[in-house]
């Protein structure tokens, strides 16, 4: 970790707290993990000191079709080269936008930004545009970015930020009417994750009872539902994730996978949010940025031709077959929830996931990138040998675990 270390010293210098935000190894991961990488190729990552990993991460989520995939690649370079950024946007915007509308049963027009929290920000100001109302509901522990409005773990945010945005406890139908009839008449939407995938907790999949009452509460108030697809989208389905359990969003927000690490967020909306759409004022300078919308034609091009759903799906299940089988037999009782394509992964009885860290800090140490409490992500790079090899390195990481 020779050149990592130096890295490190020298950004204590210049980088707050050495690093920030998710990616900050310091203040979040084992100490065995890397805080800087080189070079990334399929679903492989090298460190800058030369060190290879199977990913599990996936860049947390953006990295869905692999790193540098190479079709994706050159359909953003070649945009890139025509034409990226300029005073008005390039035909691709049109393109994407009736991609995504042809795709997604529920939208009916696209806009496009950078980040998902532009896009979830963008779904909360549109709600509240067409309801003239202020209130949104907002599941306990669910995270929708770090702007002051959904970010309730800092710093930074005055307590009065969040006066309009009422909790709930996903899944979890009795709060939900609870947290609706406080509010009745000043309701604009309730936002909700495709399944709950707060870090730190077991994953839980959406019971389809729950989802028909947020639809049900939106349909007799006027408010928006608003389904976060920033993590889950494209992994779960590619159409909009809660489609399988037939509950259709008023508004939904991408990004991460979108275009495969290039970087775009976008809202799509039904025909009762576009006035709404046009009423608000939102944009950004690289929101029109034309290479992205490229890359993720191509990247949805590409899981559409792999079934990339069901192919991480397949992928996931052998890993956490594998990871089942090895936890047994080494004696460690672990337990591993949320789909398949972003499986997390714990252990009994690790409350502050100290056996996780000392797990995941051995998985890497054999050339694994998991994570001890955030959920993972698998990709369509990933293959079966890739898993088969990740297990044998499991296998001794749990050996070694004692
Ligand atoms: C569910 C969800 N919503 C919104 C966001 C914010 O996305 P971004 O980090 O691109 O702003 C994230 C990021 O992790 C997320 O997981």
């Amino acid at each position: 970790m020779e050149r990592d270390n130096e890295l490190r010293e020298r950004a204590a210098q210049v980088i707050p707290g050495g690093m920030y935000g998710h990616m900050s190894v310091l203040r979040r991961m084992p100490p065995e993990y890397p805080q800087y990488f080189e070079r990334a190729d399929g679903c492989r990552l090298w460190d800058v000191d030369g060190n290879e990993y199977i990913d599990y991460m996936c860049s947390y989520g953006p990295m869905i079709a692999g790193y540098g995939n190479p079709r994706i690649r050159a359909a953003a370079d070649a945009q890139r080269a025509r034409l990226d950024i300029a005073n008005a946007p390039a035909a691709v915007i049109v393109d994407l936008a009736e991609r995504l509308v042809q795709q997604v049963t529920h939208a009916e027009w696209a806009m496009f930004a950078k980040n998902g929290n532009d896009a979830t920000t963008i779904c909360v100001m549109c709600a509240r545009a067409r309801a003239d109302n202020p209130v949104i509901l907002v599941a306990n522990g669910a995270y929708h970015g770090a702007q002051p409005w959904a970010n309730y773990m800092s710093k930074g945010t005055p307590n009065d930020e969040h006066q309009y945005f009422h909790p709930y406890q996903f899944n979890d139908v009795t709060s939900l009417n609870e947290a609706a009839s406080k509010v009745r008449g000043r309701l604009a939407g309730i936002i909700v994750s495709a399944f709950r995938h707060d870090a730190g907790h077991h994953q839980e999949l959406t019971d389809p009872g729950f989802a028909r009452r947020v639809r049900e509460i939106c349909d007799e108030e006027q408010a928006a539902l608003i389904l976060d697809d920033v993590r889950a989208g494209l992994r779960l389905s590619l159409d909009a994730s809660w489609s399988a359990i037939g509950v259709h969003p008023d508004l939904s927000a991408w990004g991460k996978g979108l275009a495969n690490g290039e970087p775009l967020a976008a809202v799509l909306g039904n025909e009762l949010y576009r006035d709404a759409m046009t009423k608000i004022f939102v944009t950004g300078s690289f929101w029109y940025q034309a290479a992205p919308m490229a890359a993720a034609i191509e990247t949805l091009d590409v899981l559409r031709e792999l079934n990339g759903p069901r192919l991480m799906g397949h992928l996931g299940q052998q890993l956490r077959d594998g990871l089942y089988e090895q936890a047994q037999r080494h004696g460690h009782g672990i337990i591993q929830s949320g789909p398949p394509q972003m499986p997390t992964l714990m252990f009994e009885d690790d409350p502050k996931a100290e056996k996780g860290m000392a797990f995941c800090g051995l998985a890497i140490k054999e050339g694994v990138f998991l994570h001890p409490w955030h959920n993972m992500f698998l990709s369509t790079a990933h293959t079966e040998e890739d898993i088969g090899q990740t297990l044998e390195a499991t296998d001794r990481a749990f050996r070694q675990l004692g």
